[in-house]
């Protein structure tokens, strides 16, 4: 069967009525669409930035600091980055994974150890069931290290999309100052325990799916990394984990979804947290989405704050390097018991 042989789904998903049954989902994991929380009115906090600097500071790291202690989400506006660079930036996606096909595989490859590359799914070699997604991953600090490896197609690519990780990295910088102070540490201690820091994006697409209740785009998952700012375009797709229930984030345009991941939570010795999300899929739209994963380098030494330790809050997590966490996600696969309990004490 010629359809099988695609390694991207984008160039199988267009050619079937059915969800092949390697994407097929076991009924006791499926999405369950019916039960999704649609109201507009629970969804995740929404955080107006624009007063960070002035006098109201101390009420927006309140706000912060609840989100993240209650939905480990939450969205921003006013955040500094234009509507011009979020369009272009979407703009971009698109365009690429418009590229013919044998374009798109110049940049193929399903080695997670490879920095950039276009795979699909979520780790190939090593899943029992495949998702609805194809996705750019890309490495993008210090940028001059990972560029040229990028794509060079659309031509405008390796240029716009540098200048959006730089205005995304003085973002997660401001959050992470506000971050350390919401929890009553020194304002450089998040940045200080980076190491290098680490700064990696994805660029998701979820073509449509003729059976969206069979597959996900992702299945529920925490993100491994310290902290993630999320572009997503217009459709529907994201849902997040609160109370048992799942809640679908639909999307306000130019504003950022942030979310807590697996190091803040440790840094924070199990105050903020690492929520459950997933991505689903939808039979009529194509949907992309930017996650930009910021986090510690390889080398960098994990583990909660001294500060947040004491006789009534004693260290959740030992310490690690975040390269052996890294290692250890990817080679779990995606999987709903998050990652972190291997690290608890
Ligand atoms: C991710 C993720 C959500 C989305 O890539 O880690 O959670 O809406 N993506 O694509
Ligand atoms: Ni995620």
């Amino acid at each position: 069967m010629a359809a099988a042989t695609k390694l991207l789904l984008a160039d199988l998903a267009s050619t079937v009525k059915q969800v092949p049954s390697n994407y097929i989902r076991p009924i006791s994991d499926r999405p369950n669409l019916s039960d999704v929380l649609q109201a507009s009115h629970v969804s995740i906090p929404l955080i107006d930035l624009q007063g960070l600097y002035g006098p109201n500071r101390s009420d927006i790291l309140k706000q912060i600091s609840l989100a993240c202690q209650t939905d480990g989400f939450f969205q921003v506006k006013n955040h500094g980055i234009s509507d011009a660079m979020i369009n272009n930036m979407l703009s971009l996606a698109r365009e690429f994974f418009q590229l013919p096909e044998s374009e798109r595989l110049k940049n193929y490859s399903d080695d997670p150890s490879k920095a950039n590359r276009l795979s699909t799914s979520f780790n190939v070699r090593t899943e029992k069931v495949a998702n609805w997604r194809d996705f750019l991953r890309l490495h993008c600090h210090p940028l001059e290290d990972h560029v040229p490896e990028w794509p060079s197609n659309p031509p405008s690519f390796r240029n716009d999309v540098a200048d959006y990780c730089t205005s995304v990295r003085g973002l997660v910088l401001r959050l992470l100052v506000a971050i350390s102070e919401s929890l009553g540490l020194k304002k450089d201690h998040i940045d200080k325990t980076l190491s290098k820091h680490g700064q990696h994006m994805a660029l998701n697409y979820y073509p449509p799916c003729p059976e969206p209740e069979l597959t996900y785009g992702l299945p529920g998952h925490t993100d491994p990394n310290l902290i993630t700012i999320l572009l997503q375009d217009d459709v529907p797709g994201l849902q997040v984990l609160r109370n048992g229930k799942w809640i679908a984030v639909n999307p306000i345009p130019n504003t950022f979804i942030v979310n807590i991941g697996d190091q803040m939570q440790v840094i924070s010795n199990d105050r903020y947290k690492s929520v459950l999300h997933r991505a689903v899929v939808n039979s009529n739209k194509e949907r992309i989405s930017i996650p930009t994963f910021y986090c510690p380098s390889p080398d960098a030494l994990i583990g909660p704050a001294p500060e947040l330790i004491g006789d009534e809050h004693p260290a959740v997590y030992r310490s690690f390097t975040y390269g052996e966490y890294f290692e250890k996600f990817w080679k779990r696969g995606l999987a709903t018991e998050c990652c972190l309990d291997m690290f608890k004490i």
